[in-house]
């Protein structure tokens, strides 16, 4: 089992370009489906989640090359319009797929994606939106099977602003004759991402960032060409890492505007942070201060993806700090690992309370899911002595390479590659 081994206590300094957002090229790969001929994806990520995404579109007869962190996508001929179920099992967020190959094929299939280690992940929206756009959907015996002779433009409101929700509806409506408008659409930069790729693509979408937004479709759509936007949670998680271990960061390649609720967080606790369109800027002498109740949203509020490291560069700090997590049911689970490093989080529901004043101690602690693994890495720079951090496969789908990036911010740490057993 591969595992990060830690050296915490020192301070960082150092530099790291951020890579491409996972959770923008990952609906921006389904929507190369909806392009007939080669699409060109720059900065594009190199994530477990990409590789599993890859594998969905040669499975569906899609050609695919790598070159760096260029991929080309041809698109031209698709041979199937299902997802398989193992896929399904490897990445529930595939489920990102249907509104494209329902739109490029009339006729989508896959296994339900289950819940993960965030708790039920239900897609009842992106389903009502698939059904509002004219799609039959039909789930049986734990498959979704979609068909639809013809989408049509409609108007379609979203109950909460999911961000699946928007890109799937966003990708089907590509397909579908007319006009369609998407009310309470997710507003996260990832949405203006796709929104930019689909555009290269030749397709009329607008409105990307609001609530609102409106997709001309039935048009034919050719191969587009596009840049990855930075991936603001690495970002956030490699900020916590500077204020957990004190010292100074300079993070590149990442648009600062996309995490000021995280800043803002991190300067309130103490934290010198400066940012120009190129660059953030760290600086963090300990001890950290706590913070007024830190409520995660929908963007533009905090995001829940950040919660995890933000919480664990606060275990070290000298107040209490109030954590509300309003978006998933259970993204709570680094908390029994921080404890273990000597934290002391109370958690009732949706609510966790940070005590400071605590010294956190190096452990040997296991990731349960991918913010989680972050937070364990960012805690372990924060305590005095050796940490070793297991459950790797859930860092490996969103961080490219966790250990490098830290090693350039000066951090001593390595991971060992032990063979499975
Ligand atoms: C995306 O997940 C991200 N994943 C998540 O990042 C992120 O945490 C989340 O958005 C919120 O920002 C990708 O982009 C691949 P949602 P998604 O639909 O689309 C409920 C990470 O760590 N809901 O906005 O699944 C849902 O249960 C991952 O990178 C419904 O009730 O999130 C949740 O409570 C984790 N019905 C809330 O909405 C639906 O049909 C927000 O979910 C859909 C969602």
């Amino acid at each position: 089992m591969s595992a990060l081994l830690i050296e915490g206590g020192k301070r960082l300094h150092g530099a790291v370009k951020v890579h491409g957002a996972k959770n923008s090229v990952l609906p921006i790969l389904a929507a190369a489906i909806l392009g007939r001929g080669e699409s060109v994806i720059h900065n594009c990520p190199a994530l477990s989640d990409v590789t599993a995404s890859v594998a969905i579109l040669e499975h569906l007869g899609c050609r695919v090359r790598t070159e760096g962190d260029t991929l080309w996508v041809d698109a031209s001929q698709l041979v199937r319009s299902d997802v398989p179920d193992a896929l399904m099992r490897e990445m529930r967020s595939s489920v990102i797929f249907l509104g494209a190959v329902l739109a490029r094929t009339g006729e989508a299939e896959m296994s339900f994606p289950g819940g993960c280690e965030l708790g039920p992940r239900p897609i009842d929206l992106h389903l009502a939106a698939l059904r509002r756009l004219g799609a039959e959907v039909a789930e049986r015996a734990g498959a979704l099977c979609c068909t639809a002779v013809g989408l049509t433009g409609c108007d379609i409101v979203l109950s909460l602003p999911s961000v699946g929700a928007t890109e799937n509806a966003m990708l089907a409506a590509t397909g579908a004759e007319g006009v369609t408008t998407i009310t309470n659409a997710a507003r996260e930069p990832e949405i203006v991402d796709l929104q930019n790729f689909l555009r290269s693509m030749g397709a009329r979408v607008r409105g990307a960032g609001s609530s609102v937004i409106t997709v001309e479709g039935g048009r034919p759509l050719h191969g587009g060409e596009h840049t990855v936007i930075g991936d603001r949670i690495v970002a956030a998680t490699y900020l916590s890492a500077a204020a957990a271990a004190g010292g100074e960061a300079e993070l590149t390649g990442v648009d600062y505007r996309h995490l000021s609720t995280v800043t803002a967080v991190l300067s309130e606790a103490g934290c010198a942070i400066r940012s120009t369109p190129e660059r953030i800027c760290i600086r963090a002498d300990r001890p950290l201060r706590g913070v007024r109740p830190v409520r995660t949203a929908p963007y533009p509020g905090f995001p829940t993806d950040a919660q995890a490291p933000v919480m664990a560069a606060l275990c070290t700090a000298e107040g209490t700090s109030v954590f509300v997590e309003n978006i998933f049911e259970s993204r709570y689970r680094h908390v029994d690992e921080l404890c273990r490093m000597g934290a002391d989080i109370r958690v009732e529901g949706r609510v966790a309370v940070v005590c400071g004043g605590k010294k956190l101690h190096g452990a040997a602690v296991k990731a349960a899911d991918l913010r989680g693994a972050a937070a364990l890495v960012v805690a372990a720079l924060g305590a005095r002595g050796r940490s070793t951090v297991t459950g790797l496969a859930h860092a490996d789908r969103g961080y490219q390479d966790l250990a490098g990036d830290l090693r350039a911010l000066g951090a001593e740490i390595t991971r060992t590659e032990e063979r499975e057993t």
